[in-house]
């Protein structure tokens, strides 16, 4: 595996292994767990070639947020994606990704602000940035993300869409540890109590779904059921739970035809965000086929 820090170089390696057959890029903030692993593999299998970024991005992170805390583990990452046969490995500087002077951002308006678009202003419009960046450096013909972050999902296939991108986004679903707990760089920072304490986001979904299996479609039902499970545990201070279309993160008052369960809460400093998407089996893919009248109305927030 070459490691590269400049987009130069990064460019160079890129363009000779595109000549050569398929590119797949994995976008990472590093401290690599299985779900990361995951997308690897995924890329491994459709793709000639994988690269890797992990680049812990400061403009997703706003001033008092986790930006310093967040875990790095450059050594063991290394290592592990040298032994899952990636190829290039590209982990540049912050002055590199954002030359000095840098004033030129990705903004995906409406969607950009909910869920966590609306508990952390400006994160999306970081995380949009970066990726856009990411995809004119490597020009990867597949990138892969995690349905952990279900609206990054949604923001970044309007942004694909939106921006011309010619790049087809691969997503994969979330690798839960054992006991339910999906799997996160953030759960780094948690201690064995916090951890133990984190699984009411799993929980609160699951209750939901039992509702909504059960036949009871209502958005306050669900919502309901996810915020008796998320107030029953202490220590867990609930950010969102909201029941919305994973494609305009839009609120669902029934969700009959499906829908995403999205929840976010803080255990201790930390917060942590989890999602189902509850679906009947022979439905159209939601995220595929946004309701007409919920398209327009983000196309003018
Ligand atoms: P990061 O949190 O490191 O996640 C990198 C990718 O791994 C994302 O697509 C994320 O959804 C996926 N992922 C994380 N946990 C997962 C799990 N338990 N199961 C499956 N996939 C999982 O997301 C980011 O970094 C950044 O915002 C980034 C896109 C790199 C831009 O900076």
């Amino acid at each position: 595996m070459k490691i590269i820090t400049t987009v130069g170089e990064m460019q160079a390696a890129c363009r000779s292994l595109r000549r050569v057959g398929t590119l797949g890029l994995v976008p990472t903030m590093g401290a690599l767990h299985d779900g990361h692993l995951s997308l690897v593999q995924r890329a491994k299998a459709e793709n000639d070639a994988v690269a890797v970024s992990i680049f812990v991005n400061p403009t997703q992170f706003a001033p008092g947020e986790d930006f310093e805390t967040y875990p790095r583990r450059m050594a063991e990452d290394c290592a592990r994606l040298e032994a899952a046969g990636v190829a290039l490995l590209f982990a540049p500087a912050v002055e590199e990704v954002y030359p000095s002077g840098a004033a030129t951002f990705v903004e995906v308006a409406g969607l950009g602000d909910r869920l966590d678009g609306a508990s952390r202003p400006g994160h999306f419009r970081g995380v949009a940035t970066v990726v856009a960046k990411l995809f004119h450096v490597v020009d990867p013909d597949r990138a892969y993300f995690g349905q952990k972050d279900a609206a990054q999902v949604a923001v970044l296939q309007a942004m694909v869409r939106d921006l011309l991108f010619s790049v087809k986004l691969v997503v994969c679903p979330i690798v839960r540890e054992p006991s339910g707990l999906a799997m996160s760089s953030r759960n780094l920072n948690l201690s064995a109590v916090e951890k133990e304490r984190a699984l009411a986001l799993s929980r609160a979904l699951q209750a939901a779904e039992r509702v909504w299996a059960g036949g009871e479609t209502q958005a306050t039902a669900l919502r309901a059921a996810m915020l008796s499970q998320l107030s029953s545990e202490a220590g867990v201070r609930l950010d969102y739970a909201e029941v919305v279309h994973p494609a305009t993160l839009l609120p669902v008052a029934d969700s009959q035809q499906g829908a995403l369960l999205a929840v976010a809460a803080w255990v201790g400093q930390t917060r942590l965000i989890d999602n189902l998407l509850v679906e009947r089996p022979s439905a159209e893919p939601l995220s595929a086929a946004p309701a007409a009248a919920e398209e327009v109305e983000a196309m003018h927030v």
